[in-house]
């Protein structure tokens, strides 16, 4: 692995490999403190975070190296009109591996092809959140044992989640999942999504209704509805506050289900739920710590690669998603990659049209 877009392109024996390193950091951290001395971590957030930019900014601080960045992209040369591949070429100059979050699509597979360090896909808008995924699987598998064999309930606004998404290509390594994908009909999970869970023989079956399903999930996983990601603001109103976890309604569920959620939450979670001994979010957001630890060691300690392969030089979108990085940055390659027998787009997963 020389960068992290995609949780998917792992194979089982690598994240297995990453889990084990997670856990040995869990269990001793103080062995782990020199590990990353002398390297430093770009942090590249153009879209607001608690989680994740704080926990990989401690991950790194734990593991004796240093970070800098921008939690706000008007403090850097971005407010100027700096394109993104220039970014990244100046930022892959001064940094070891960067860390990078953004509000479009496909936008850490860009950085991929113009940066000397590897780079850690921190949330590429609606699309993917391959370290949230880290947590929730070390999650699952500290606490239950193995994510091998479980019913999953995923509830919430499955078209704009990226965790969602991201979960779900991550559990194509693991056996006999059962989904079950709780959405309202507009919110259920993007075609490419679909196409991928199909072309894997993945089980799912989509339901709009989440008390019926709740006695026979393993792990109920909430999402919020994502306010950001709606053109319309009325969209949204229409479909917040649709699915609400309680402490009533959890006395349907098995008494061993985790309640997971990438957080922050709004109200999809009632607060009476955070004493239930089944709510696992804020262990959820530690163990992404441990597993962002587990990561930085494995990236910021590869060598810079000083020579990159020269990139084609795009003249206009072949994606018509209106998220795509491609939508912007018109100097990146037509990049087309099969989902399903369909031609995706290279980035952002899109069905080209
Ligand atoms: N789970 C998550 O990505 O949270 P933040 O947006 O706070 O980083």
């Amino acid at each position: 692995m020389r960068h992290l877009i995609d949780l998917g392109d792992l194979s089982r024996e690598e994240w297995d490999a990453l889990y084990a390193r997670a856990s040995q950091i869990m269990d001793a951290p103080e062995q782990f403190t020199e590990i990353c001395r002398g390297k430093i971590a770009a942090s590249l957030f153009y879209e607001p975070s608690t989680r994740t930019n704080f926990s990989f900014q401690t991950a790194m601080l734990r593991l004796g190296g240093n970070v800098f960045g921008f939690a706000d992209p008007n403090s850097s040369s971005v407010a100027k009109g700096e394109t993104l591949k220039d970014t990244v070429k100046m930022v892959s100059g001064y940094a070891d591996v960067v860390v990078m979050r953004t509000p479009w699509e496909g936008s850490a597979k860009a950085a991929s092809l113009y940066s000397h360090v590897p780079i850690i896909n921190a949330g590429d808008g609606g699309h993917m959140h391959p370290t949230q995924t880290m947590a929730d699987l070390t999650t699952i598998t500290r606490l239950r044992g193995s994510v091998d064999g479980i019913s999953l309930g995923l509830c919430g606004d499955l078209k704009n989640g990226r965790t969602v998404h991201s979960l779900i290509k991550s559990m194509a390594k693991f056996k006999d999942i059962k989904f079950y994908l709780i959405s309202p009909r507009e919110l259920a999970i993007p075609d490419y999504m679909r196409s991928f869970m199909k072309e894997n023989g993945m089980w799912f079956t989509e339901v709009t209704g989440l008390e019926a399903i709740l006695p026979q999930l393993d792990v109920l996983y909430m999402t919020r509805i994502q306010r950001e990601r709606f053109a319309d603001p009325k969209d949204y109103e229409r479909h917040k506050g649709v699915y609400v976890l309680t402490r009533r309604k959890l006395e349907r569920a098995k008494p061993d289900m985790l309640v997971m959620h990438p957080l922050p939450r709004v109200d999809e979670i009632t607060v009476d739920v955070d004493d239930d001994p089944r709510a696992a979010y804020f262990q959820q957001a530690r163990f992404g710590m441990f597993a962002r630890m587990a990561l930085l060691e494995h990236l910021a300690l590869q060598p810079r690669e000083e020579t990159l392969p020269a990139v084609e030089i795009g003249t206009r979108p072949v994606c018509t998603n209106p998220h795509c990085i491609t939508q912007t940055q018109l100097y990146l390659p037509p990049l087309v990659r099969k989902l399903g027998g369909v031609d995706c787009c290279g980035f952002c997963d899109a069905e080209l049209k």
